[in-house]
């Protein structure tokens, strides 16, 4: 018999109780799963949260790279992440073998992953970052070495043109927002004229410089509650729209694109989260020597 969702609610209130779980929800994730989570946040804010928590399991609902970054920090809780198929296209887009071909090629250079990649690529790397640091840590690289960014070309080459140096590009690039267009800026711009567009940092460069501010979801987030604006233009996966109106009712929300949706985002249902925990699967898990090798570009990110 299908539970009516108040009863499913309540169910997951009871489990994650019993089980001394915490629920961690990504920004892109779909409402009901975001207003259930104990926090809600960016790729860096979950990771923060993840290696702070002290709740016996962590209940990842978001994509595969994210659950991989908590289990990589939390080794000694249980991570689980509701829908085992959510991937990221772009972190599969990158992988550890052609990452060394390119280190080979290039000796000496510093190698920097955004979060969105494997474990198998971040063991390959000096330095990790997310949108929300990205350029704060490229600009404090030693400028005498040359740095290989992967896998998001289009995140590397605002970090390059924010920190005034050239990065070796990895040719990835996340399908969600490489599919905006300038034409889509022209029309929302005559559209709503003078409402800010706040844009994420994965849009391509052509796109991302009609854009008033380039920022991550928490970025977003943050933006809108501290502006006077009352009317934003969203270019990223719209799954934020949720949130930002829930925390600004009175504030008006365009996505650039209704086309920005992220299927891996939105994997997760509650009937996931309640079977999710009910069983305990689907468990992430990292082997220890690739767990550890890691973990090294990760806690750099956190303590640069
Ligand atoms: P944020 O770190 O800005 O939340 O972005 C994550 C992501 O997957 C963007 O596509
Ligand atoms: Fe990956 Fe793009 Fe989805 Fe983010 S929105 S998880 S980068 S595919």
């Amino acid at each position: 018999m299908m539970m009516k969702k108040s009863e499913i609610i309540s169910r997951i209130h009871e489990l994650r109780k019993r089980r001394g779980a915490v629920i961690l929800a990504h920004n892109y994730e779909l409402g009901e799963i975001q207003d259930i989570a104990d926090f809600q946040g960016d790729s860096l804010e979950l990771s923060i949260r993840a290696a702070e928590t002290d709740a016996a399991e962590i209940v990842f609902c978001g994509v595969r790279f994210m659950a991989e970054t908590a289990k990589i920090l939390s080794p000694e809780k249980r991570v689980i992440l509701p829908a085992p198929q959510a991937g990221c296209e772009m972190a599969d887009m990158a992988d550890a073998e052609s990452l060394r071909a390119l280190k080979a090629r290039h000796p000496g250079a510093l190698t920097v992953c955004y979060v969105n990649s494997t474990a198998a690529v971040k063991a390959e790397c000096d330095m990790c970052v997310t949108s929300a640091n990205a350029v704060r840590i490229i600009q404090s690289l030693p400028r005498d070495r040359e740095i290989i960014f992967a896998p998001d070309r289009n995140l590397g080459s605002h970090c390059a043109a924010q920190a005034g140096r050239e990065l070796i590009l990895w040719d990835g690039c996340c399908p969600v927002h490489a599919r905006m267009t300038p034409e889509m800026m022209l029309r929302r711009r005559a559209e709503y004229p003078g409402v800010p567009i706040l844009m994420h940092p994965e849009a391509p460069p052509e796109v991302a410089q009609m854009a008033d501010e380039l920022l991550s979801t928490g970025g977003i987030l943050r933006f809108v509650r501290e502006s006077e604006e009352k009317k934003f233009i969203i270019a990223t996966e719209i799954g934020i729209l949720h949130r930002l109106q829930v925390e600004n009712p009175d504030k008006v929300f365009i996505p650039l694109t209704e086309q920005a949706i992220c299927p891996h985002m939105k994997l997760i249902r509650l009937e996931d989260l309640l079977r999710a925990l009910e069983t305990g699967e689907t468990e992430v898990t990292v082997p220890e020597e690739l767990r550890k090798a890691a973990e090294k570009p990760i806690r750099a990110m956190l303590n640069a």
